[in-house]
């Protein structure tokens, strides 16, 4: 591997510690002042989406100083790394090709000399398929009678993009069919899921890039019991249960005809996957020809990433921005505050794609980094609801939270006055903590002294605004590629792989070791630590188990 320059050695970062001292105290109000076009100027479009980032706290010269720190540490090879099929995910030997998933028809993208366009579209085209046959009644159930109700297990990936997207997506989908997600091994979630369904009606999709976690399976073996339960045949496995994986050997074993199979590769990480075979649910949801959309919106994203110059790309801009606040003013965490209803499971969805990609602390060569902090923590409500909970700390803690407001300019339910309200409140959040509002400003309102630091805004608190007309398939797809992307320039800056997720794999083998110790009938020989073992102790007394 060849010697790269570490990051904080690099004269682009340098120059950056250098002018942060020099901005760090500067007020938005002041820069805002300053140039009475800051807001018309500091702004990015792409694909659907406009990006207000005059907020920050950020000059001209901050931006060519990013923007160089991008060009020195490549981030134009990288991208085309990626988007050429490089295994580009070093530690796991892949490819990393989500944007293969949404290419056209007639695009080639080669992985190991194959073009694997042709492959994806065969995929999409069997869903479509199989969708249209569900959807329209065509598909019937063992006794004969159509599906009403689909239940998608899966966690992580295969849950959080279905469920995500199916929430997002709703307005668009057929309210002939019911959705259920069961992702939790606690078995309450499959109960309550299934508790007020008829077994009959219902077609359940196990999805699992590998076929083999312990939640997903476990889900699976008890929705098989429940559908022989009602259906008393074997056979009726074939009518209810479809399968989305890269296992095929797996799927045959569990006991599900891989005929009803849809498949990816390992070139699809799972938290990039919901625009695979692993968005079946969303498909099934709101049909084949939206979710064509939705994969139209995902590439034009990818095209604005791979083509736009950097000073004008989104993904690049908000990656750049995250680094800023991140490396140099210290800040923790990133709110997204997505003021649509149907987003409200978009910041968990973001969860898993920002920290399990660059939730990491060494370099590509191993080396542990110690002198920079790489993946911030993603998190977030839905607005107006947030603002009656943590806004409060936004606004006046003692943290630097930088913030993503996400809105749309008409609703998908208009409303009488609701939209125009749930907008002016984006903008009022947005002006609030930017511009805050000084002791001077509140002892004007007649408020005693005392009480006048307490209602004192400090401001110069930063945020982005996303705007896009409607909440569409393709503004979603927009939307999560933006992210993506995102992710992958804080990554390549970071010098992390952010397609990898080792981090994942010590807790899972350490409850495989755990299961039998607190369900053996005799006391297992406890070689824990003094605190594991006095959990598994109690636990077992508990469980009667002594
Ligand atoms: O928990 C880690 C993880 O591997 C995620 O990366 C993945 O999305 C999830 O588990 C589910 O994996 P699978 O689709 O193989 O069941």
């Amino acid at each position: 591997m060849a010697e790269i320059t570490p990051l904080t050695q690099r004269a682009a970062w340098r120059a950056l510690t250098a002018h942060y001292e020099q901005i760090k105290a500067l007020h938005l109000r002041t820069l805002f002042a300053q140039d009475p076009r800051r807001g018309e100027r500091f702004v990015a479009e792409g694909a659907g989406l406009y990006l207000d980032y005059s907020k920050h706290r950020v000059t001209d010269e901050t931006l060519r100083l990013l923007l160089s720190l991008a060009h020195e540490c490549d981030l134009r090879g990288h991208i085309d790394a990626m988007f050429r099929g490089d295994k580009i995910n070093i530690t796991e030997g892949r490819a990393v090709l989500h944007v293969a998933l949404r290419a056209p028809r007639d695009a080639a993208i080669f992985v190991d000399g194959n073009n694997v366009v042709p492959e994806v579209h065969a995929v999409l085209d069997r869903m479509s398929s199989f969708a249209g046959r569900v959807r329209s009644g065509e598909w019937k159930g063992f006794t004969g009678r159509p599906i009403r109700n689909v239940i998608n297990i899966g966690i992580g990936g295969s849950d959080l993009g279905p469920v995500m997207a199916y929430e997002a997506l709703r307005h668009y989908a057929t309210r002939d069919l019911v959705f259920r997600f069961v992702s939790n091994v606690d078995g309450t979630d499959f109960a309550e899921a299934t508790h007020d369904l008829d077994a009959a009606e219902t077609l359940i999709i196990v999805s699992s890039k590998t076929f083999t976690t312990l939640e997903t399976m476990t889900n699976a073996r008890t929705a098989r019991e429940w559908a022989l339960a009602t259906l008393k045949d074997e056979a009726a496995i074939a009518r209810h249960f479809v399968a989305v994986s890269t296992n095929e050997a797996e799927v045959s074993r569990f006991g599900i005809d891989t005929a009803n199979m849809f498949g990816f590769w390992d070139w699809v990480g799972g938290r990039y996957s919901m625009d695979s075979a692993i968005g079946l649910s969303t498909m099934l949801a709101i049909g084949p020809e939206n979710f064509r959309l939705l994969l139209a919106g995902f590439h034009e994203m990818d095209e604005h990433y791979r083509t736009t110059p950097f000073e004008r790309n989104l993904p690049v801009l908000m990656g750049l921005l995250s680094l800023w606040y991140n490396n140099f003013f210290g800040a923790a965490t990133v709110a997204v505050l997505p003021y649509d209803q149907y987003l409200r499971r978009f910041p968990a969805y973001l969860q898993q794609l920002t920290m399990e990609s660059n939730g990491k602390s060494v370099t590509l060569d191993g080396t542990v980094i110690a002198d920079y902090q790489t993946g911030p923590i993603y998190w977030g409500e839905p607005g107006t609801n947030g603002q009656h909970s943590f806004y409060q700390l936004i606004h006046q803690g003692t943290r630097l939270i930088p913030c993503d407001f996400i809105g749309f300019g008409r609703s998908l339910n208009p409303l009488g006055q609701h939209h125009d309200l749930l907008v002016s409140n984006i903008f009022a959040q947005a002006e609030a903590l930017a511009f805050g509002k000084t002791a001077e400003e509140v002892e004007v309102d007649g408020v005693p002294a005392w009480l006048v630091p307490h209602r004192t805004f400090e401001g110069n608190r930063p945020s982005s605004v996303i705007l896009a007309e409607q909440l569409t398939p393709q503004v979603l797809g927009a939307l999560v590629a933006l992210y993506e992307h995102s992710v992958y320039t804080q990554g390549v800056l970071w010098n992390i792989n952010p397609f990898d997720q080792w981090g994942v794999e010590l807790g899972k083998v350490l409850a495989m070791r755990i299961i039998p110790e607190l369900e053996s009938a005799s006391p297992p020989d406890l070689k824990h630590d003094s605190s594991t073992n006095a959990l598994i102790r109690r636990y077992r007394a508990m469980r009667g188990r002594s």
